[in-house]
């Protein structure tokens, strides 16, 4: 390892594995995803008043939420325009207020920066800089204020401002609703503004119930799904040749179908395979080892903390569908839980906009993410 890392630049090829399975970390090379893609920098480029420029992003953990506003962000970016991330934890508009529309202004604001440049302040780091703006502006300028300001000078440039918004379940329901009628009076201004959320399927319908957050509701919903077997395949064979290793297509199709589509085990896959494969070109067998770590971790990371806090009623539920190897018929089910139809069917409902399970037509229904069955069936067994 340290071997090939030492390697002088310019070697021919490092042999690093280039397969990042973690949360959060952007994939060196991204499957799928080109419509949603493809939608946003058209809407970016339509001007204010594309109804496309407010998206809101659900899926499970792992689906790749996260990444996506990566992406959307680099399309701002390339765009020359600014974008600003609002945290998780804490007040949205009050950090807007405090931290990140000073910064920004003390950055773009012609006239300011050069005033500035004078005091010499523009050279220190982000922490100095952050308390000369906060001089500047002080706290009392409001938000809006602040961003007519800054997408005033945006409009010189014909440059906007495009907002994120990561793990928008957890957010703070009231600051969510402050910071969604700032956004409001934005677009009803028709200023350069663009919004991009993203949260878990269940948080986000939560959240959206919520009276100050009407307005969101409006925003384009995307529902973040699986990615198709060819968009598997095709990535997972760019990811290793790209980085300077062999797969045959053989392995490549058998890593598709451990990957169930699903982006987390995608890397995940490719991470083990090249690991496995060590420096030898990736085999059948490569790939069909990975599958007792994918499903281990698929439990552990993703399905676990999607089943905490479900309800005893859907869990016994999921339980119920583990007995059957295939897509379960919701009749069975009930009989196995000792309901009526109808009671089951609530339940069967409430699963489906969890996104935990998916109608396959034919009054069956079947688990929505990849390796649900067995970590039901190992945690019944450990029981
Ligand atoms: N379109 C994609 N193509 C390839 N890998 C992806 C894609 N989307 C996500 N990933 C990978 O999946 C993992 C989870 O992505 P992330 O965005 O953190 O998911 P989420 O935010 O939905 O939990 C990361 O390792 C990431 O690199
Ligand atoms: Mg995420």
């Amino acid at each position: 390892m340290t071997g090939i890392t030492a390697r002088r630049e310019g070697a021919p090829l490092s042999r690093a594995n280039p397969f990042r399975p973690g949360f959060g970390v952007s994939p060196r090379v991204l499957a799928g995803r080109d419509e949603l893609l493809e939608e946003f920098d058209t809407a970016l480029d339509e001007g204010p008043g594309s109804p496309l420029r407010s998206v809101l992003v659900s899926g499970a953990r792992g689906m790749g939420k996260t990444v996506i506003l990566n992406e959307l962000e680099e399309a701002a970016r390339v765009r020359g325009w600014l974008v600003v991330r609002l945290p998780e934890t804490g007040d949205l508009v009050e950090e807007l207020v405090s931290t990140a529309l000073p910064m920004l202004l003390a950055e773009h604001d012609g006239e300011r920066a050069v005033r500035r440049r004078l005091t010499g302040a523009g050279i220190a780091g982000v922490g100095s800089l952050s308390t000369t703006a906060r001089e500047r502006y002080e706290v009392r300028e409001t938000a809006a204020t602040l961003l007519a300001r800054l997408l005033d000078v945006l409009a010189g440039h014909d440059t906007g401002l495009l907002f994120t918004l990561d793990e928008l379940q957890a957010v703070d329901r009231e600051s969510v609703a402050a910071f969604a009628a700032l956004y409001q009076h934005l677009v009803r201004d028709e200023r350069d503004v663009a919004l991009a959320a993203a949260g878990l399927p269940v948080g986000v319908g939560k959240l959206l119930q919520h009276r100050g957050t009407t307005f969101l509701r409006r925003a384009e919903r995307v529902q973040l799904g699986p990615l198709s077997t060819t968009e598997v395949i095709d990535a997972l064979r760019r990811t290793v040749t790209e980085a300077g290793g062999v797969v045959s297509e053989d392995a490549l199709l058998t890593l598709a179908e451990v990957i169930h589509g699903y982006p987390y085990l995608l890397q995940l896959a490719g991470y083990r395979a090249w690991r496995d494969a060590d420096r030898e070109p990736i085999t059948v067998a490569h790939a069909r080892a990975t599958l007792p770590v994918l499903s281990e971790r698929m439990g552990r990371l993703v399905h676990e903390p999607a089943l905490r806090d479900l309800p005893q009623a859907q869990r016994s539920y999921l339980e119920a569908m583990s007995l059957d190897d295939g897509p379960s018929s919701t009749g069975a089910v009930a009989a196995r839980l000792g309901l009526t139809a109808q009671h089951a069917n609530v339940f069967r409902t409430r699963l489906i906009e969890r996104e935990l399970i998916t109608p396959t037509g034919h009054g069956r229904v079947d688990y929505a993410l990849p390796y649900l069955r067995d970590h039901l069936r190992r945690l019944a067994a450990t029981e």
